[in-house]
């Protein structure tokens, strides 16, 4: 028997540990952070250090300076970003690039409105 419930799926988050897995906002569908990552962020990013593509790679981007991939060239705006990478700048930025580092090149990149995509893509990143 299958039951939904909202208050189930979360209890089964919190006991089973998974990483990077968030609920979306009716609490019935599951979404998966790998896959978020994938259709959202991989087009440009990779996760790997060293392997930068379109945009610089994302390896350890949680607690990393902004602008500090090495060998990446970055647009001036991130030249001069002084601050480092936590979770609420973080989901800031994928929710809207241009509040956080204004005048970014990271485009064409429209952000991502959903909440628990974010928070799903931000458990990712988190768990790498
Ligand atoms: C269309 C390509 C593209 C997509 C899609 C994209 N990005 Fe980016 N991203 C870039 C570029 C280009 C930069 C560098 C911007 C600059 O130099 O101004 C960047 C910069 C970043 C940075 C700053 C890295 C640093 O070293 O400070 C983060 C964090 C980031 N992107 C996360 C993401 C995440 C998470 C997603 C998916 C939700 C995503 N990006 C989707 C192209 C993209």
């Amino acid at each position: 028997m299958m039951v939904r419930t909202h208050g189930l799926l979360l209890a089964l988050a919190v006991t089973c540990g998974c990483a990077g897995v968030a609920f979306a906002a009716d609490g019935g569908t599951k979404i998966d952070g790998q896959v978020a990552f994938n259709n959202n962020c991989r087009t440009c990013h990779s996760m790997d250090a060293g392997d930068n593509r379109l945009g610089p790679n994302l390896a350890g981007i949680i607690g990393r300076k902004a602008g500090a991939a090495e060998g990446y060239g970055y647009s001036s705006a991130f030249q001069g970003a002084d601050f480092s990478w936590d979770a609420d700048r973080l989901d800031a930025f994928i929710a809207d690039p241009n509040s956080v580092v204004p005048g970014n090149n990271m485009k064409p990149y429209a952000g991502i409105v959903d909440k628990a995509v974010r928070a799903a893509i931000l458990a990712h990143l988190k768990a790498l």
